[in-house]
């Protein structure tokens, strides 16, 4: 038997450990990127430090399905720190990081499901293993794992006391099930958090979509035309980073004060009709639906790129563009050309998946830090104060939110003023005016 084959077994017989990930010898690379990451990660630490001494989780089961990536690694040993047994599961097919799985399982004993590639069926088949835990508190990003319970795995739901959720989609989506009375157990909005979407959406999204863009294309931004389709906290993340390479970024909206707000912070704002016909690279980041469509591509010049950073691979018209094609082939990893009836042809990034997890590594560590704090204080939330809340969408509270902020103004050696009494009184009080 090869060594391979050998720990395999070894880890599933003697842990009675179930686990799905690519290859368990990659492990080892996985636990050196993993203590890379760590190392810009000083408010998880803190709380993984005061979790290890006050087990606030002790005997809490928690299924998470999260990018699983070195972060999520580090929050999954928080979550371990503070007495959880966890089950994680991917939020994407191709945003795993083989290594990271491979060190859950092999290092730190978290049955972990996720590979990256991963077909539909096999995607689904790893959330329902999450969910075999029978969790009591979930953890989300993009709200797959809170719906396949409720639609497949309805047994499960008078046992969960609370769940998590880490991106805009999903919060959207929980809204939703909650307006229509269907949401069977509170969530915390963690994607709402000022430490989380302010960062994270912003100067994550920003940074590591350039990233995952010049990995797969390798094509130099400075002088090209850069639509972005959507204003919100990525899409000005995004858009921001690309003027910094030197593009000329071009700003499509449907919402009059974003798009207001586009044009005052120096961008062209354009319907995407004009856009398509002049942009180099496009990229798309609204969370919702064929974005860019047949009507676009057909003025689209001869050699653009296409990519999306929105949560789901829906905004891209990938049906439409097939059937207008006359042949498709991945001339690079990551990136697939379409021959266009016309002639011209069109690159598209990482399937139209996120292309900062499929063709990058994601956001950085340092922000991701406070995203995932902002999540194992919300399970520690949850734990606490399940029993006073409904089935409902609640923001994390703006105590933890605050304490977020000062740890990692702390761990950045950045002081800062505080208001005197004088200040505070005169900010509580009416009766001064000019
Ligand atoms: N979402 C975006 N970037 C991520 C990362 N590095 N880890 C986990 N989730 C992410």
């Amino acid at each position: 038997m090869v060594e391979h084959d050998y720990f395999a077994e070894r880890i599933k017989q003697e842990k009675h450990m179930e686990y799905d990930v690519k290859d368990i010898n990659l492990a080892d690379k996985g636990r050196l990127r993993v203590e890379w990451a760590m190392r810009e990660m000083p408010v998880l630490k803190s709380v993984a430090e005061r979790f290890a001494r006050e087990q606030p989780l002790k005997g809490l089961r928690v299924a998470a399905c999260l990018h699983v990536t070195t972060e999520t690694a580090a929050l999954m040993m928080t979550l371990k720190a503070g007495g959880a047994s966890v089950h994680l599961c991917a939020s994407n097919p191709l945003s795993t990081q083989d290594d990271a799985a491979a060190y859950l399982v092999k290092y730190e004993g978290i049955p972990t499901f996720a590979i990256k590639g991963e077909d539909s069926d096999t995607y689904y088949r790893h959330i329902h293993q999450a969910l075999d835990l029978k969790p009591q508190v979930t953890m989300d990003d993009g709200a797959d794992l809170v719906f396949t319970a409720h639609s497949q795995r309805q047994e499960l739901l008078e046992g969960i006391l609370g769940g998590t959720e880490e991106t805009t989609t999903g919060v959207i989506r929980l809204k939703a099930m909650a307006k229509d009375g269907v949401l069977r157990y509170p969530i915390i909005a963690v994607n709402d958090a000022h430490t989380k979407y302010l960062f994270d959406n912003r100067y994550g999204t920003g940074q590591s979509t350039i990233d995952g863009l010049l990995r797969a294309t390798n094509r130099l931004m400075s002088g090209s035309i850069f639509v972005v389709s959507g204003y919100g906290w990525c899409g000005r993340g995004v858009a921001m980073r690309a003027r910094g390479m030197g593009a000329r970024v071009v700003i499509t909206e449907v919402n009059p004060f974003r798009a207001l707000e586009a044009v005052m912070d120096g961008y062209e704002v354009l319907p995407m009709s004009q856009a398509a016909k002049i942009g180099d690279i496009f990229c798309t980041v609204t969370g919702d639906i064929r974005i860019i469509r047949e009507e676009h591509f057909v003025l689209m010049k001869d050699g653009a790129i296409l990519c999306n950073a929105g949560h789901f691979n829906v905004e891209l018209d990938l049906e439409a563009l097939s059937r207008i094609s006359t042949a498709t082939r991945f001339i690079r990893e990551a990136v697939q050309e379409f021959t266009l009836k016309n002639g011209r042809h069109l690159y598209v990034l990482g399937e139209g998946r996120l292309v900062n997890l499929a063709a990058a590594e994601g956001h950085p560590s340092c922000v991701m830090d406070m995203s995932f704090a902002n999540q194992s204080l919300a399970v520690e939330f949850i734990m606490k104060n399940h029993a006073n809340f409904d089935k409902k969408v609640y923001a994390v509270p703006s105590e933890i939110d605050a304490r977020i902020a000062r740890l990692k103004l702390a761990a950045l050696g950045v002081e800062i003023d505080n208001l005197t009494s004088e200040q505070e009184k005169y900010l509580a009080s009416y009766d001064l005016g000019t």
